[in-house]
């Protein structure tokens, strides 16, 4: 069996920015990628065997990552208590395994844990992964938004989305249970130190 491993870190090291760009187009040359969000933020990261194989940044709030991409027009709540999801990003060999599912419950259930009182994020609208955010308990706020994200500077749009931690404790629970069963039958062993605990 195979060992997927969540980890929280508020580092920003060589191998994540390395895992970002291949998700993300970053600055030419070696610029990084890093941005005035990454000292604030925590990341999530989930390693097999060792190896990097996705992250999510959790980035409490002030300041707001999203009413920066928005311009400042954001719906979604903000100030203190309020924690931006972003730049999920998972290894193109280990997409499609439920990784970042994994990721995604362990950054709810630790925004929870962290008295938080909504985690708010972007999605774009036609993501394939609007489905399983819905069963995790967010809400759509208003009509997707023009706005940018960095390091693109062309506008695109995104759907504003929500959650407020006091909803989703429940959901997250049933949706880890289903999920490990479904990794362990391909192999993999998760564990982690909210949602996933050994
Ligand atoms: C989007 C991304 C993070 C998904 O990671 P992943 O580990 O492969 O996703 P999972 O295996 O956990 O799947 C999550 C859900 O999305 C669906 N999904 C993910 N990628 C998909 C694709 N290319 N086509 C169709 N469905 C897809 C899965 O089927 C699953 O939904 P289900 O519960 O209905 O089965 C990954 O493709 C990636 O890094 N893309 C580039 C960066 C990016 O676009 N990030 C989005 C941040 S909002």
């Amino acid at each position: 069996m195979k060992q997927l491993l969540v980890s929280f870190t508020r580092e920003f090291t060589p191998e994540m920015e390395r895992l970002r760009r291949s998700g993300f187009h970053g600055p030419a040359g070696l610029e990084s990628s890093a941005d005035e969000f990454d000292v604030h933020s925590v990341h999530v990261m989930a390693e097999l065997n060792g190896v990097l194989t996705g992250m999510v940044r959790m980035t409490p709030e002030p300041p707001s990552v999203l009413q920066s991409w928005f311009h400042g027009k954001s719906p979604l709540p903000t100030g203190a208590g309020v924690v931006d999801a972003n730049r999920g990003v998972v290894h193109e060999n280990f997409r499609g395994l439920g990784i970042y599912k994994v990721l995604m419950l362990e950054a709810l259930a630790w925004a929870k844990a962290q008295n938080s009182t909504h985690v708010v994020a972007v999605i774009e609208p036609t993501s394939p992964l609007r489905e399983f955010l819905k069963r995790t308990g967010c809400v759509e706020i208003g009509n997707p938004l023009s706005g940018w994200h960095p390091p693109v500077v062309e506008e695109t749009l995104g759907q504003c989305i929500a959650w407020r931690t006091g909803d989703y404790p429940q959901k997250i629970i049933t949706l880890r249970d289903t999920l490990k069963g479904e990794l362990e039958r391909k192999g993999l062993n998760v564990s982690g130190p909210h949602c996933f605990k050994p």
